[in-house]
């Protein structure tokens, strides 16, 4: 009787492992932030990049943009396609939008304007609904 020699199981294995890592890794839409912290001088204008990838639209997700301070802020919502606000952080006020016309691309950054010292810190941008088990990811504001 002929038996496989074991270091071809463990190739046939170690492929399968990888093949599959792989075709997941690509086919999941994933909440994607930037590679470097965004670095501002007060008063500029800023964009905190976050966006679905591969690309997938975002037009009909809620889109959750906070603020990871001791207490986690609300600086932005957008909710059954439009922006809503009323329980946003009073210090964010007029100062956020979104991209509405990039968000059929995926493409969920935040403009924030006007940026003070007191803004640096670590935002989330998070899409409750999407179906992975990437929903968030965390930008970094250096002022
Ligand atoms: C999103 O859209 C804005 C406005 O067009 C653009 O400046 C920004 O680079 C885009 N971000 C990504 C991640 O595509
Ligand atoms: C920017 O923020 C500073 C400090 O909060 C404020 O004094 C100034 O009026 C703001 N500028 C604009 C253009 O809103």
């Amino acid at each position: 009787m002929k038996t496989f020699p074991t270091s071809v199981v463990w190739c046939f294995g170690i492929l399968f492992i990888s093949v599959s890592l792989i075709t997941t890794g690509s086919s999941e839409v994933q909440v994607v932030g930037p590679a470097d912290p965004v670095v501002a001088v007060a008063g500029d204008d800023i964009i905190l990049p976050c966006s679905l990838k591969p690309s997938a639209s975002a037009k009909d997700m809620a889109v959750k943009w906070t603020r990871l301070n001791l207490k986690a802020e609300d600086v932005h919502l957008y909710l059954d396609g439009r922006d809503s606000n009323v329980d946003q952080f009073p210090s964010y006020k007029g100062r956020t939008s979104m991209f509405h016309e990039e968000l059929k691309n995926g493409n969920v950054s935040l403009k924030l304007i006007n940026v003070t010292l007191s803004d640096a810190g670590s935002y989330r941008c998070f899409i409750p609904k999407l179906n992975s088990q990437v929903k968030e990811t965390t930008v970094q504001l250096i002022v």
